[in-house]
């Protein structure tokens, strides 16, 4: 008579296939990155441009276009580590907030060539908390978030606008 195999040993295969398994699971790292955003918007060079003013005198509805640069630090000589392309709606009634749409792509250093893809919003003047909804390269499958401040602004036809950024990247 030939004896069926034992519950434990089955439990033993199980536990030892359920092993092999999650031991091929790349393990998932959490990058923090720190860097400036330069905005010149108006004049000659400018990196942001509006591309639809609504009629009358509200801001709601007009839409901007970005080819913005990010740098190391927030003077403009510091080290150029990438580019943004970048779609901006001011969408409230009431006071502006906008909804950004932005690709971080970044051209230095181990992340050359990988980039980030951030959704969120933006009340002027406020530390704003954007979700980071995926990447590529080295940011395949990211999920995080972005916290970022406006830190000058000069100018007045021709501005010239500097935001500092933390991204904290799950990738
Ligand atoms: C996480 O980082 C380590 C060390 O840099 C690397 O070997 C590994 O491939 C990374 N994993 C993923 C999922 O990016
Ligand atoms: C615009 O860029 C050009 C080329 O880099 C430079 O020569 C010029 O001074 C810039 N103009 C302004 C207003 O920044
Ligand atoms: C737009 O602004 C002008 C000047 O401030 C004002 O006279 C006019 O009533 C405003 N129009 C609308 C539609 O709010
Ligand atoms: C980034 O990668 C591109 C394409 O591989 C290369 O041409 C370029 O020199 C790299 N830039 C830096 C700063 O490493």
């Amino acid at each position: 008579m030939a004896s069926s195999p034992s519950l434990p040993l089955l439990l033993l295969f199980l536990f030892a296939a359920i092993a092999i398994v999650s031991s091929d699971e790349p393990k998932e790292n959490m990058t923090h990155l720190h860097f400036y955003l330069h905005v010149y918007y108006g004049g000659p060079n400018a990196t942001t441009v509006t591309v639809v003013s609504p009629p009358g005198n509200s801001t709601f509805g007009s839409i901007g276009v970005g080819n913005n640069i990010l740098k190391e630090g927030p003077e403009p000589s510091s080290m150029l580590i990438g580019r943004t392309n970048d779609l901006t709606a001011q969408a409230s009634i009431e006071s502006p907030s906008y909804l950004y749409m932005l690709n971080f792509v970044f051209t230095a250093g181990e992340y050359n060539g990988s980039s980030i893809a951030i959704v969120g919003r933006e009340v002027l003047g406020m530390t704003s908390e954007r979700t980071i909804v995926g990447g590529t390269g080295m940011f395949r499958m990211a999920r995080g978030y972005t916290v970022s401040t406006l830190i000058s602004s000069t100018g007045t036809t021709e501005l010239f606008l500097v935001s500092e950024y933390d991204a904290y990247i799950y990738h």
